[in-house]
């Protein structure tokens, strides 16, 4: 029988209580522990694997380690789910409605499965933390072979070997505070442009946030490990990175070192990478350095997302966000004022329990007065067994719908009147392909999409582009 590295053959299942806890236990950096076995290397031999992924850039790094995996194991990709051997749902928790999809997907797999049997289905990612998500495949969804945590990727050729071998649900879930893991393969998206993680987890707890129960506590790679992977993605022609984690700006507070993320921009920098770019921020840690750190690098793009969640510094309290509007708008001006042509977003949730009126007005007065270049807004959802899951939600979810409509006709004037700056003007675009509609696609260093008439030749080049026509949520524009 196959065993699981932690030596026992039984079902881990999520535990909430368990992933709450932050211990001082030192976090080990683990460079050898990734290995397929010799038995397992053909497993996926004349077998298709298809991949489904939800939310963050941390899911799709995720996939992109996933994918290497399997392909260690000889599976091969498609994009065809209907060709597919082994479908795998790479999960989201952030919100209800993430949850919904990945419910109505699987009502595809499994009507896929009863036409073919032999297809192996699993779920990972964040849902699979979830007590209550795990406990309902466990027991609705008998018919999906593997759920793996976000811990636990780096064993799926043991977890799926098992449940092929015994043709049973094969559940492996640890909440744990996690490790970093440095040798896990990764198979690439974009030959241009790569995630690179530099922490994983968080341990901010905003109360209405799942993230650090399923991602673990912070814990920052070493710069080195950090830096050798731009060099080597730099040798490898690649053009842009995005430095991801949950929470960049508190990067190396975790590390035994005078080393933060000032440091770290500093240095990647220093590869030569031509842009760079990195998400996402809190306005907590984000310290004077930082900011001197991205106007001083050229290749330091002028992007940040700065979420505000809320400008009532009731909700803000409540949401334990350890800000006030006071301080998110004086870093805000500060942001402007210092690096040059800056663009900056926003995350807004809308609904929090016990927001007002006034509380709501509020928020609208901060984007009044930030005037966001884009705006991600948000209904509050509830997620089981964070503090918010308790306050009391008196909001009606028609006035929910109310203010979220509101916000975003307001959020979407000022992302309009921001895109109209670029009209007529010429601009620098990292071409990344060929778009639905046939013509070429890319991101201006402020993150503004592009649609661009020009040659195939252009792709994986950075390109001076004329702008000339805009729209809410993107451009058009020719190389010049
Ligand atoms: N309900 C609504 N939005 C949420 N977010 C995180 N948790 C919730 C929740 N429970 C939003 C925040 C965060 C973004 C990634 O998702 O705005 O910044
Ligand atoms: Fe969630 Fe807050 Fe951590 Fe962001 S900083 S992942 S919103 S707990």
């Amino acid at each position: 029988m196959l065993t699981f590295s932690n030596g026992s053959d039984c079902m881990n299942l999520p535990n909430l209580n368990q992933a709450r806890k932050r211990t001082s236990k030192e976090v080990l950096i683990k460079t050898n522990d990734y290995i397929v076995k010799e038995n397992l290397k053909e497993l996926g031999k004349n077998r298709k694997y298809y991949i489904k992924t939800y939310g963050c850039q941390m899911n799709v790094h995720d996939s992109e380690n996933i994918k290497a995996i399997l392909e260690d194991m000889s599976f091969e990709e498609t994009n065809n789910l209907e060709d597919a051997d082994l479908i795998l749902l790479n999960t989201c928790a952030i919100r209800e409605n993430a949850h919904n999809k990945v419910f109505g997907f699987l009502g595809r797999v499994k009507h896929l499965k009863e036409s073919k049997p032999h297809i192996i289905s699993g779920i990972c990612g964040c849902m699979a933390q979830e007590e209550n998500v795990v406990n309902q495949i466990k027991d609705k969804y008998k018919w999906v072979d593997i759920v793996f945590g976000t811990h636990n990727i780096i064993n799926l050729p043991n977890i799926l070997a098992t449940s092929m071998q015994k043709k049973e649900q094969e559940i492996e879930v640890y909440s744990i505070e996690g490790d970093v893991l440095e040798n896990l393969p990764v198979k690439r998206d974009s030959k241009y442009k790569a995630w690179v993680n530099i922490m994983f987890g968080c341990d901010k707890f905003c109360t209405y946030c799942i993230v650090p129960y399923t991602r673990g506590k912070q814990r920052s790679r070493k710069p080195e490990f950090i830096i050798n992977e731009v060099k080597e993605l730099v040798d490898n022609g690649y053009m842009e990175v995005t430095l991801l984690g949950q929470n960049v700006n508190a990067y190396g507070k975790d590390l035994n070192m005078d080393y933060k993320m000032g440091d770290l921009l500093r240095d990647v920098a220093k590869t030569g990478i031509k842009r760079i770019r990195f998400m996402t921020s809190h306005p907590w840690d984000f310290d004077d350095d930082m900011i001197n750190a991205i106007k001083d690098c050229d290749n330091i793009m002028p992007y940040v997302h700065l979420p505000l969640q809320s400008g009532s510094d009731r909700i803000l309290k409540l949401m334990g966000r350890r800000y006030t509007k006071e301080k998110y708008i004086e870093l805000y001006n500060k942001l402007k004022a210092n690096i040059k042509n800056v663009s900056i977003t926003t995350d807004i949730i809308v609904g929090f329990p016990g927001e007002t009126e006034d509380d709501f007005k509020q928020t609208l007065q901060v984007v009044n007065e930030c005037k966001y270049d884009s705006a991600f807004t948000f209904i509050f959802s509830k997620r089981e067994g964070t503090p918010a899951s308790k306050m009391e939600d008196n909001v009606s979810l028609e006035e929910k719908n109310k203010r979220l409509y509101e916000l975003n006709e307001l959020v979407n004037k000022y992302a309009n009147e921001a895109n109209q700056r670029y009209l007529n003007k010429k601009t620098k675009v990292l071409i990344e392909g060929i778009g639905e509609k046939g013509n070429l696609f890319g991101y201006t260093d402020t993150m503004k999409l592009v649609n661009v008439d020009g040659s195939e030749d252009n792709i994986g080049k950075i390109v001076d582009v004329l702008i000339t026509d805009v729209k809410t949520w993107s451009l058009d524009g020719k190389i010049v």
